[in-house]
Formats: structure tokens, sequence, C-alpha cells
């Protein structure tokens, strides 16, 4: 399982990295003074601040937090009335980030500037080079002393008995990263006052980190668009011109890992055949052609697409959902997760929204039938530009802001409870 997921994260890695060549990410981001990035990038930080279960003083802040105007509805980190001091990180000492151990057991944590045990990476790397004199990311752990923040990623071994944790000191925050659900997490009862911050796909973590980051988009009312140095063009129209003859099927799924027959999934898939034609694509369905991209055949030549998610957790919403709503289809989603904070309700079918899978179907076979309808879901999409405009591992930008900015100390006291709170419900794997 866990070699499964790394595979995926890996995946989607790569392709970030190789879009990173695309010279229209790198000048997006190369160009972005410190100044600008107060302009632009404060409002629309991801960072949440929560006061509930991880016994954060809000008072003590002076942060403003809201959610995004626009969707995605995102946690993010209003800091206007520090402008001033934020500017002044200019000339700031770097702060040290110190990976502190693998992920998924990849020492340089996919960072290609990490090119070996005694590295350093950039802040260019992660689509925030404005940030390159403001912090350093390292994975040598002879530097622990020096490390203002050490992070951990929770899918990885970590080495309790480590003589550097005897060197710990006070100023330093320890970090729990996982950007994936709890379901393959260890207990953490252990780890009792052992973390200060979280960096999570959990909207109440200090730093929000989502798989949303895998397939961005913007709204073109928004302020953030409006002060873009130049003139976007959208390169994929999403909206226009939806082919509504769609040649091969009503329904469509894409699974890496193999089904489980009693997994929740599978029986939704099996109630949903019952009514309607649905085919599964992936390692154990029929195979994708090679030569074009798999979701992209299918958002081409189906009405709808099924973004199950894997783990029925709190707020995990993965690629599933992502890279759909970038595509020509309708996704019909299944998760833990309240879809609207990411897209309208007229964008989506939500499955929990229907009393049985006989009237899901009935709906599907009216959406499908009345061109009009169909269209409507793609609606939103007109006010929305597509492009990178994060990288996956962008919450590292967050991290690095809140190690200069927030003095606020902060202990976790019961990181158990908090990953853990909200069962992932046990069926619904795979
Ligand atoms: C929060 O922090 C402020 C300032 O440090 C302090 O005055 C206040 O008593 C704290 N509130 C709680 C509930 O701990
Ligand atoms: C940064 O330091 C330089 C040189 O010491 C100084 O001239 C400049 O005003 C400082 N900038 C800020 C924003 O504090
Ligand atoms: C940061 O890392 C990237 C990727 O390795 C590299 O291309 C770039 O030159 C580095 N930038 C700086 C300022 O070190
Ligand atoms: C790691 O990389 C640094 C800088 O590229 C280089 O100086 C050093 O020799 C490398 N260390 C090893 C063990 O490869
Ligand atoms: C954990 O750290 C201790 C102390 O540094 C060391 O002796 C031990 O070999 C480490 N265990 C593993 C599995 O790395
Ligand atoms: C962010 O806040 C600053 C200060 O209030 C404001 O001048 C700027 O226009 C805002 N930027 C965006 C993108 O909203
Ligand atoms: C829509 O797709 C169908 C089936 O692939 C194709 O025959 C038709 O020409 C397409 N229509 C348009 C307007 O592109
Ligand atoms: C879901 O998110 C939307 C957008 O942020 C919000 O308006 C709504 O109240 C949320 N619904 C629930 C049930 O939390
Ligand atoms: C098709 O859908 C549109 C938009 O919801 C609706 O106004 C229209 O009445 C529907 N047509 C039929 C034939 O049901
Ligand atoms: C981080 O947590 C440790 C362990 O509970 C604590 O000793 C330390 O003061 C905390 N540091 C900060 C900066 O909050």
């Amino acid at each position: 399982m866990a070699v499964q997921h790394r595979h995926n994260y890996c995946s989607v890695i790569k392709y970030f990295t190789t879009c990173m060549i695309l010279s229209i990410c790198a000048l997006f981001y190369v160009s972005l003074t410190i100044e600008n990035y107060a302009l632009n990038y404060f409002n629309f930080s991801m960072i949440k601040y929560d006061d509930k279960l991880l016994f954060l003083n809000q008072s003590s802040l002076t942060y403003h937090m809201e959610q995004t105007e626009f969707y995605p509805h995102l946690p993010i980190q209003i800091y206007t009335k520090n402008r001033e001091k934020f500017i002044k990180l200019r000339n700031k000492t770097k702060k040290i980030i110190l990976l502190a151990n693998g992920f998924f057991d990849d020492e340089t944590w996919s960072m290609k500037s990490i090119k070996n045990k005694t590295n350093s990476g950039n802040m260019s790397e992660l689509y925030c080079s404005f940030l390159n004199n403001q912090c350093e990311i390292t994975n040598d752990r002879n530097r622990f002393t020096q490390a203002d923040a050490v992070v951990y990623h929770m899918r990885n071994y970590i080495n309790r008995s480590d003589e550097i944790l005897k060197y710990r000191h006070p100023s330093q925050r320890f970090i729990f990263t996982s950007w994936e659900s709890p379901r393959h997490s260890i207990d953490l009862r252990s780890y009792r006052n052992f973390f200060n911050w979280t960096m999570t796909y959990k909207f109440d973590s200090h730093i929000f980190a989502s798989y949303y980051a895998s397939d961005t988009y913007r709204s073109k009312d928004s302020q953030w668009f409006k002060n873009l140095p130049y003139n976007y063009e959208q390169k994929t129209v999403l909206y226009e011109n939806i082919n509504t003859t769609k040649k091969l099927g009503t329904v469509a799924a894409l699974i890496s890992n193999c089904l489980t027959p009693e997994s929740q999934r599978t029986l939704l898939i099996t109630e949903l055949k019952k009514y309607v034609d649905v085919t599964v694509y992936g390692k154990c369905g029929k195979p994708c052609p090679n030569s074009i991209d798999c979701r992209t055949y299918i958002a081409e030549r189906y009405y709808f697409f099924l973004s199950f998610e894997n783990s029925y957790c709190e707020d995990y919403t993965t690629e599933k959902l992502f890279s759909t709503v970038a595509l020509p289809i309708v996704p019909i989603v299944f998760g833990k997760v309240n879809y609207t904070r990411y897209i309208p309700q007229s964008a989506f079918i939500n499955v929990q929204q229907f009393p049985s899978i006989s009237k899901l179907s009935e709906r599907l076979y009216q959406i499908r039938t009345n061109r009009t309808l169909y269209q409507e879901y793609f609606q939103w999409k007109k006010n929305f530009i597509w492009d990178r405009f994060l990288q996956f591992m962008s919450p590292f930008c967050d991290l690095c802001l809140r190690l200069h900015l927030d003095k606020t100390p902060n202990i976790i006291h019961n990181i158990h409870k908090w990953w853990y709170h909200e069962k992932c419900d046990p069926e619904v794997q795979n």
C-alpha cells in the first residue's frame, strides 16, 4: 500500500518537475519580488489557524484568517496588517528547515536541488523563489541544532531514540507532515507534546497542503488574477464547446489499486452497473491507450467520471477530484469532504446526495440526455483559469513564512486525537 501511494505521489511530482522546466511556470514566480509577494501572495497564502484541537490562542495572533472568496475556498492568511513586518524579512537571516526523515524513503523528498544527504534545496523549486533568502531546506541531519523547523513525514520511520533528539531546543518547531490520509498512519499516542505544528490536507492544519496543487485553478475575478503582471491567455478552454456526444459510454472510472470485492467503492460500482454502463480503466480494468493521457481519453468519450476517494477520511480529497475538474467531464464524487469548498455545487454530482443508486442513475440519465443540462456543469469554468500556480511541495513556502512571522509558542498535546478524532470509514478503502 505504501509503495502504491508512493508511486502515485512520485508521478505527481515528476509531472510538476517537468512543468517547472516550462518557462511559463518559471516566469510566473521568478518575476515576483518579495514586495510583490506581500501584495499577491499573502492574501492567498494557505495557512490556517485552529484554536480547538491544536490549542492555539487566537487572540495572541496578529493574523486575520479567512477563506478565499472564490473557489477553491481555502483557509488563507490575510496579512495586510503586517505588511511592513513582512517586507523587513528581506533582511532577516535564513530559517533552516530540516527534512528529518525521508518521504516514503526518499531522502530528498523528490526535490531536485537536494542532491544528496548534505545538500540544501532552494525555494525556487517550490515556486517561491522570492523566499530563497528567507529559508533553506536541508536534509543534513548534522545541522539539527541549527534547524528552526524539523519536518517529519509520518509515513516514514521516525527513530525516537535518535541521539539528535537530545539536542532539541525550545525554539524549534517539530512539524507533523502527511499528504496522505490517516488510514495507514502509525499509532500516535506516544507523540504527546512532540509536535508544534501540523502540515496536512486537513483544513484545520497549521500549514495547509492540498492535492489541489496538482491541478490548480483561480478565479478571473480575483484580485490575484488582476494583479498578475502580464496578460494571461487561458491555454485550455474548459467550458465552451463541451462535446455532448460522447461515443464510448456513460460512466467511467480510473482505478490504480485493484478493487477488493468488499470495499465500498466496489459495492457502489457494482450497484451502479445495474442501472447504467460503467467502464473501469486502470490496472485491474480496461487498459488505456498508450498514446494519450488516460483521463483525457476518458473525459472525451464518457459523460461522468467516478472521483471516488480511496479513503473516506475527513477533508481527504486527492487528484481523483482535481484532475477531473480540469477536464470536459462531470465528476461523480464520493468522499468525506465538503466539496463545495473546492468547486460549486453545480459542478459535480455527489453520490451521498441521493437516497439510492437507482435515483442517482435516473439523474445521470436525465443529465446525459439533456444537452443544456449537461453543459450547465461546465458554466462556472468560464470565470476560471487553469495552470500550475503551485507545486505539490509548496506548503513549504508557507512553512517558511510562518517560521518568520509566527512567534507564538505552540505544543500539540494530543496529536493522536487530532489526527484520528474523526475516524476514517473503515469500509471504504480501495
Ligand atoms: C491568549 O494570549 C494572550 C496574549 O498572550 C493572553 O493575554 C490571553 O490570556 C491568552 N488567552 C488564553 C485563553 O489562553
Ligand atoms: C535592508 O538592509 C539594507 C542595508 O542594511 C537597508 O538599506 C534597507 O533599508 C533594509 N531594508 C528593509 C526593508 O529593512
Ligand atoms: C534552485 O534549484 C533549481 C533546481 O535544482 C536550480 O535550477 C536553481 O538554479 C537553483 N536556484 C538557486 C538560486 O540556487
Ligand atoms: C553532496 O553535494 C555537495 C554539493 O553538490 C557536494 O559538495 C558533496 O560532495 C556531495 N556529497 C556527497 C556525499 O556526494
Ligand atoms: C535509532 O537511533 C539510535 C541512537 O542514535 C541508534 O542506535 C539506532 O541504530 C537507530 N535505529 C535505527 C533503526 O536507525
Ligand atoms: C493584498 O493586501 C494588500 C494590502 O491591503 C492590498 O494592497 C493588495 O491589493 C491585496 N492584494 C490582493 C491580491 O488582494
Ligand atoms: C463530438 O464527438 C463525436 C464522437 O466522438 C464526434 O462524432 C463529433 O464530431 C464531435 N462533435 C464536435 C462538434 O466536435
Ligand atoms: C461547505 O463549504 C462551503 C464553502 O466554504 C460553506 O459555505 C458551507 O457552509 C460548508 N458546508 C458545511 C456543511 O460545512
Ligand atoms: C433540459 O435542461 C434544461 C436546463 O435545466 C431545462 O430548462 C429543460 O427543460 C430541459 N429539457 C428537457 C427536455 O427536459
Ligand atoms: C515545541 O514543542 C516542544 C515540545 O513540547 C516544546 O518544548 C517547545 O517549547 C515548543 N516550541 C515552540 C516554538 O512552540
